[in-house]
């Protein structure tokens, strides 16, 4: 049974408002069309959309599998379930990966604080030039960058205090379909510009006449584990509090859709915009684009400002909902290993990730290229982290993930737990098959492209 300073979702709603606080974040509205600026386009929305189905979906089910099933946060689980093995080490990965990614979360995150008030007060300029070079100026600011970092921290450390239920079930249950509403409305006007079509046509006609870079796949993957929540065990903590009589498949499922759906419409409301803006150039402006864009479309609207205002406010709230989980995976851990208080745990981790922020926050900008590890490291440690992480570290671990669940634990024991209660479930033997074979051999060759590649070329 749950010990006290665990906790359970109210309700199979709650748990699916979590998870998709959790999915749903900085990775779908910023991260997202970013990448697809950066990876050319509809191609790599091809590819990534390949890649939630047929290798993030069943994971993100054998995350669930391992967190209800053993009723622990990720090295707990792996442990549980390989008893005397070396597997905890991929809990352990999980563990580093929630603080090395929040380390560099917070920082944009905070951006989106200061645009909060920036927008309200209509401080970011009039046209392209000025808006663009508002935000190269004010990321510069580096004792800014870290003030707002460390609020961001501080709110994330403050909500997760409040325990699994309070903290993050009503924040989310309220503001995720004012997000989509707001989406919506934007995407609406966007797609009425003066230069939407192009966006369009840059954002769902893949031209595969250019030639292909390998580079596409692995940010595709990378930013589809992501965006997810995938790959670390947040899920794996998420479905610890997840109740035996929830039907976990199709929660799952639900959360990939919806995940899905907010990332894609993101991108009808950036590309559109960003081409109705002359001499707009969608691979050039890094992870600056959505800084860059929106304020143009908000311009465009009627009581702007305000818009402006809510849109920041509803993505910091999502940016939120997103930090906790981060947060949480290592906290649940110092928890169940060591029996910490919470509120110990909560202190120490917040100030560690905060300590590791600060290069973030400093070497930050909008020029390098996220998808290109020599120009990340040589000027922009933000984008060297988000590599790292997001391309590398995520991936391997869901790769690690797929094989204990298919063949460790084995697809006997995940099938009982993933129709446990009777829950339905379209095919069980299908997802056995995905999480076998197809999601560790996609992820691998993948990987190995490059080389392979090479090999025939
Ligand atoms: N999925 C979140 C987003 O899209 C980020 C995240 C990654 C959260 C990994 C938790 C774990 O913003």
């Amino acid at each position: 049974m749950a010990s006290p300073e665990r906790g359970m979702w109210g309700s199979r709603l709650g748990f699916i408002m979590a998870a998709a606080g959790s999915a749903v974040g900085l990775g779908n509205i910023w991260g997202f069309p970013t990448q697809v600026g950066q990876g050319g386009g509809a191609v790599f929305v091809l590819v990534y959309l390949l890649c939630v189905l047929l290798v993030c979906a069943p994971i993100f089910i054998a995350e669930l599998i391992l967190g209800r099933g053993s009723q622990k946060g990720p090295l707990g689980a792996f442990k549980k379930f390989a008893p005397n093995t070396k597997w905890w080490v991929v809990g352990a990965l999980g563990v580093m990966c929630g603080v090395g990614i929040l380390s560099f979360y917070a920082v944009i995150a905070g951006w989106t604080f200061a645009y909060i008030y920036y927008t309200a007060v209509g401080g970011l300029g009039t046209n392209a030039v000025e808006i663009a070079a508002f935000f190269d100026t004010f990321t510069a600011n580096g004792p800014l960058s870290i003030a707002l970092t460390f609020a961001f921290l501080f709110v994330t450390a403050a909500c997760i205090l409040g325990g699994v239920q309070a903290g993050i079930e009503r924040v989310t249950k309220t503001l995720m379909p004012a997000l989509i509403v707001l989406l919506l409305i934007l995407a609406a006007r966007a797609l009425t510009l003066p230069g939407a079509a192009e966006g369009l046509e840059y954002y769902l006609k893949p031209d595969f006449s250019k030639a292909f870079d390998v580079n596409v796949l692995t940010a595709a993957l990378g930013q589809a584990f992501f965006s997810l929540s995938l790959g670390m065990g947040a899920l794996i903590v998420y479905g610890s509090y997840l109740r035996r009589e929830d039907n976990l498949g199709m929660s799952a499922l639900y959360v990939v859709l919806l995940d899905t759906f907010i990332a894609l419409l993101a991108g009808f409301i950036i590309f559109p915009t960003g081409f109705s803006i002359e001499g707009f150039d969608p691979s050039a402006s890094g992870p600056g684009l959505i800084f860059q864009v929106l304020p143009q479309l908000f311009a465009s609207l009627p009581g702007g400002a305000l818009f402006g205002a809510a849109f920041f406010v509803l993505l910091a709230m999502a940016a939120l909902t997103s930090t906790i989980s981060l947060l949480e995976v290592p906290v649940s851990h110092c928890i169940d290993q060591y029996q910490w208080p919470r509120k110990k745990a909560v202190l120490v981790l917040a100030v560690a990730t905060f300590g590791l922020s600060i290069p973030s926050a400093l070497g930050n900008g909008s020029v390098a290229s996220l998808s290109n590890l020599p120009a990340a490291l040589g000027g922009n440690f933000l984008g060297f982290m988000a590599l790292a992480w997001n391309s590398y570290a995520l991936p391997i671990g869901g790769f690690l993930i797929s094989i204990f669940v298919g063949y460790r634990l084995g697809l006997d024991k995940a099938i009982a737990e993933l129709t446990a209660d009777n829950a339905w479930f379209p095919s069980p033997a299908l997802w056995g098959f995905l999480i076998r074979y197809v999601s560790p051999a996609a992820i691998a060759l993948i990987f190995l492209w490059p080389f392979i590649s090479r090999y025939f070329s």
